[in-house]
């Protein structure tokens, strides 16, 4: 069983994970940037931690998982891929995640309306010279033309992401927006901290 498989029990199951653009930008950006340590929110079937572990043996992923079915899927594909003592999944919702650890990169890939919520909690966790990740910042194009979706709930999610985004972009951090990347990439990091850009 490849990696394959878990794609595609989670299209048939309807899981979301990163597609490709994304997971590719974030392996490249971990290899990039000599990421050793990772904090995932939203470890879905443990696809994006398994291939972010994958980029190098040194990597070491904390991920966080609030449905326990998926979570039980992870446990068994991060032990199929012989990754569990890299990759540590923890069955909680991300508020209840009590650590003092410090990270080079946090993967923000959660409730998407806990955005903001999720980077005050975590900050404390970030090394200095670390990096915070979120995806799908466009909410498949949503953000910038809310007019694609007359659902109200969709509508108060996409204005919330929207308000984080421009939130984020007038911060003091230093934020690259790439919008053209998968469903729209957002990499934080706190000033005069060097991120080895991409494109
Ligand atoms: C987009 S999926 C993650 C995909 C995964 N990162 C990948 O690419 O393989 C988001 C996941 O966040 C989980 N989730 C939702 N609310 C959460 C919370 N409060 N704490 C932790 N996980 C949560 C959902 O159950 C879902 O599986």
């Amino acid at each position: 069983m490849g990696i394959e498989i878990i794609k595609k029990f989670a299209k048939e199951n309807n899981v979301p994970i990163m597609h490709d653009e994304g997971i590719n930008f974030l392996m490249e950006f971990i290899k990039e940037n000599n990421i050793k340590s990772i904090l995932e929110i939203g470890s879905a079937i443990g696809f994006s931690s398994i291939m972010m572990a994958n980029v190098n043996s040194n990597i070491i992923v904390d991920t966080i998982e609030l449905d326990k079915e998926r979570y039980d899927i992870a446990l068994k594909n991060i032990k199929y891929f012989n990754l569990e003592n890299r990759i540590s999944i923890y069955n909680l919702d991300a508020l209840d995640f009590k650590s003092n650890k410090k990270y080079d990169l946090i993967f923000i890939d959660g409730p998407k309306a806990q955005y903001n919520k999720h980077f005050h909690y975590f900050k404390n966790n970030l090394n200095e010279n670390g990096y915070f990740i979120f995806d799908n910042i466009n909410f498949h194009g949503m953000v910038d033309n809310p007019e694609l979706t007359k659902n109200r709930n969709t509508k108060a999610l996409v204005r919330k992401i929207k308000t984080f985004r421009e939130g984020m972009l007038n911060s003091d951090y230093d934020v690259r927006y790439y919008k053209e990347i998968g469903d729209g990439i957002m990499v934080v990091s706190k000033k005069n901290s060097e991120i080895i850009s991409l494109f």
